[in-house]
């Protein structure tokens, strides 16, 4: 049979305890999963996606049936490229489910062949986005329930703060 291969695309700006979560999951739902950093020029972001790239890589390391990638332009035409038939993603809150089934749609209409697969996450992470993170980070709040600890440092350093002492 051939490999079940699933795209898990997001801007990953940065990779939280959440997205370790989904990753954790689809791994053993899919053969490969392709974790796929989109290029957005519309959305500066905080990393770079190389950087992004660097902390998934480092997260995923321990399972040998994900890859991390970079993608431009469209999702389903990515997830076509490289024979996927699923896409991977997180449905925490209802306020998720109009911007994902939106997607979803317009995805299936550009590509009919993929499926788009939600999977909630663990109840801690229910309310964990990056943007959440980021604002954490900005105003020096503990972020150890939240980002892995190369994540955290990463954060710290490009906001040129020091480590919150109830961190550690
Ligand atoms: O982590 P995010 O920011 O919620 O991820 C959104 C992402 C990157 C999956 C979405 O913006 C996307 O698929 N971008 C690529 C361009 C595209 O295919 N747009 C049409 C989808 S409706």
């Amino acid at each position: 049979m051939a490999d079940r291969i699933a795209v898990y695309p997001g801007s990953f700006d940065p990779p939280t305890f959440g997205h370790i979560d989904l990753i954790q999951r689809a791994a053993k739902m899919f053969d490969t999963l392709i974790v796929a950093v989109a290029r957005n020029s519309e959305k500066a972001g905080l990393f770079t996606v190389e950087e992004r790239i660097e902390m998934l890589t480092d997260i995923v390391k321990k399972y040998s049936n994900v890859e991390v990638t970079s993608f431009r332009g469209l999702t389903a035409e990515f997830a076509r490229q490289r024979n996927a038939i699923a896409l991977v993603r997180g449905l925490r809150v209802v306020s998720d489910f109009e911007y994902e089934i939106t997607m979803a749609i317009a995805n299936q209409k550009l590509n009919p062949t993929i499926d788009t697969v939600c999977l909630m996450p663990s109840e801690s992470y229910l309310l964990l986005s990056s943007r959440i993170v980021r604002e954490i980070a900005l105003f020096g709040g503990s972020l150890k329930d939240f980002v892995p600890k190369d994540v955290e440092e990463r954060l710290l350093k490009k906001l040129k703060r020091k480590p919150d002492p109830s961190s550690s």
